[in-house]
């Protein structure tokens, strides 16, 4: 799993692509990111296989292993195939198609806005953070029933409006992923996740749909009482999803069970579904952490390791791997 991910010191695939998109956002976040520990943004204070990375050239070189690594991981999918000559790797939500250089030995289709998926692929499908930008519909319990939220106006402002029974729809999506929910909790119905899950079935005709994003599986949900809509602006997490409306990106975490449930249903079957924290964990060495854990006093140490618990814990719990595989017909 580390290697479909990516993982290094750089550790996800905008690490992979080529060296002219850097400054990626591992070096921004260190610089603005007020959730990370003054003392992990010293390179000197981190792990040493990530001080080995990240060397003198904030990790440019470091990023061809990883590709080598992610290039090895698609070729063992390939192989668990038969290695099909028409083996195709399509990216969904790939934006620019900035992975083509490092996928260049596969045929390699990206898809974005306004681009279609191309048939029969044999081959795999993946995405990363794809699933989480598409639109939902967004509903709260009220007295044992689902009632609709909608964006109406608070005097200048935009604001939410707890309207009528929701659609159908989403009620039969909320009964069958979901199921009883407490009064008051508020949830997203992904309707458009369901669609494009069909839509990625129908096209494979043999092979794997890996999917990388944040997301929850139904038996969490408590754990958002208020739902998982967030607002994203130069990496920073904003809650108000409704606020400066076009200048900050909206996204929803995904339903890992929405997503089994239904894959199943049209032909994909679960074959892992892992953790970032697990993936992590099984890819690092056992004093992996030991730099970054060394402080001067116990009660630093102390307070490093709950500051290293809450980002496996926090991160590492919500952003996931699922990978589903469509059996060809023989
Ligand atoms: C958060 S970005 C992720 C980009 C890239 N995969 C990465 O890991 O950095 C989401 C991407 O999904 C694309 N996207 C959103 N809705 C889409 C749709 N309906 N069809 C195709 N692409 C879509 C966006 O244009 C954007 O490139």
């Amino acid at each position: 799993m580390a290697e479909i991910l990516g993982i290094g010191c750089t550790h996800y695939p905008p690490g992979l692509v080529p060296d002219e998109y850097c400054p990626w956002p591992l070096p921004f976040q260190l610089r603005s990111d007020p959730r990370i520990p003054e003392h992990l943004k010293d390179p000197r204070n981190w792990p040493a296989a990530m001080q080995a990375e990240w060397a003198n050239d904030q990790g440019v070189a470091a990023h061809a292993p990883q590709a080598a690594r992610m290039r090895e991981a698609f070729r063992r999918l390939r192989d668990r195939m038969g290695a099909p000559e028409d083996f195709t790797v399509v990216e969904l939500g790939a934006g620019r198609g900035e992975m083509a250089a490092a996928l260049g030995e596969f045929s390699y289709v990206p898809v974005d806005l306004g681009g279609r998926m191309p048939d029969g692929v044999r081959g795999v499908v993946f995405s990363n953070e794809f699933f989480d930008a598409l639109p939902v519909h967004a509903a709260v319990m009220r007295g044992g029933a689902t009632r609709e939220l909608r964006v109406g106006m608070e005097g200048d402002r935009f604001a939410w409006i707890e309207a009528g029974p929701a659609p159908e729809e989403v009620e039969c999506y909320r009964k069958r992923y979901l199921g009883d929910l407490s009064d008051g909790q508020i949830f997203e119905a992904a309707l458009e996740s369901l669609a494009w899950l069909e839509r990625i079935a129908a096209a494979l005709a043999e092979g794997f749909v890996i999917t990388i994003d944040y997301g929850y599986t139904a038996a969490e949900l408590v754990r958002f009482p208020g739902g998982t809509l967030m607002s994203y602006r130069r990496h920073q997490a904003l809650e108000d999803v409704l606020k400066d409306p076009g200048e900050q990106d909206i996204t929803a975490h995904v339903c890992f069970s929405a997503l089994q449930q239904h894959g199943k249903r049209v032909g994909l079957e679960m074959d892992r579904f892992e953790r970032l924290a697990q993936t992590v964990m099984a890819s690092g060495e056992a004093d992996q952490f030991a730099a970054a854990l060394a402080a001067g006093s116990p009660q630093d140490e102390q307070r490093r390791r709950l500051q290293l618990k809450q980002l496996l814990f926090g991160m590492g719990e919500t952003f996931r791997t699922l990978v589903q595989r469509k059996v060809g017909r023989k």
